[in-house]
């Protein structure tokens, strides 16, 4: 799915810079579930934010079905945020005021999908998380549990072939944890993968395969099955 080829990202630091990834190189199949762990500040969210071109790398190169990222037009960077990937958060960023059907229904209507195939596709999302009773209930009525699974309904909705979460039990207790991991999970197929940061060993162990950063660097790679 991804090919990543000496990739470097730098930030300006006042008058300095940050490397804050540094010739990472990887190799990352679908079928899988990937988990990025690291210290703080070793890299982990400016790698997800380039994997989901949310930003871009200072230098590298990264291959994704087949196609060189970098030299995506403005469009295809759009289509492939949109319908390649689907991105969720420790801080959920669901829109507070909008309810749990609105929250999934915005990556459809990104991308166009006609009405009438919206409403089966957000019922059959919140099925699939829990959360068919509460559709209609503003999300700042929902727990932190509920919330996220909004979040994860949301990711998914639009059948994206890579998910990306960036600590998406960060702010949750140790049963919803585990209703999100077993979702993560779930979602994984031949055709799709989940990449997870996280900073749990417990949630790392979890996963397919351990990618270890540490200033920038991939510093352990482990597969556990
Ligand atoms: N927009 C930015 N401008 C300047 N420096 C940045 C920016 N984003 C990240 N950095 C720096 O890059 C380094 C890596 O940051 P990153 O957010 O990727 O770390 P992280 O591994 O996700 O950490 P955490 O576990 O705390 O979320 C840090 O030193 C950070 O200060
Ligand atoms: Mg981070």
């Amino acid at each position: 799915m991804y090919l990543i080829e000496n990739l470097n990202k730098d930030f300006k630091d006042g008058d300095g810079v940050c490397c804050a990834l540094r010739n990472v190189n990887l190799s990352i199949s679908t079928g899988k579930m990937v988990a990025i762990v690291g210290k703080s500040g070793s890299g982990k969210s400016t790698l997800f934010n380039i994997l989901g071109a949310i930003d871009r790398p200072t230098s590298g190169k990264i291959t994704v079905e087949d196609k060189n990222l970098a030299a995506f037009s403005e469009e295809e960077l759009c289509r492939y945020r949109s319908e390649t990937v689907g991105f969720v958060f420790q801080s959920f960023h669901i829109i507070e005021s909008y309810t749990v059907y609105d929250n999934i229904e915005l990556p459809l209507i990104i991308s166009k999908v006609p009405k009438a195939k919206r409403d089966e596709m957000i019922k059959q999302a919140a099925k699939r998380v829990g959360l068919s009773d509460k559709l209609k209930t503003r999300c700042n009525r929902l727990s932190g549990g509920e919330k996220q699974r909004t979040a994860i309904a949301r990711a998914f909705v639009h059948s994206p072939k890579i998910i990306l979460a960036d600590e998406p039990c960060g702010n949750l207790d140790s049963r919803n944890s585990e209703s999100v991991m077993e979702l993560l999970r779930g979602f994984v197929s031949r055709d799709t993968l989940v990449m997870m940061i996280t900073h749990s060993k417990a949630d790392a162990a979890l996963c397919d395969r351990i990618i270890t950063l540490s200033d920038g660097t991939v510093v352990s790679d482990e597969a556990l099955r």
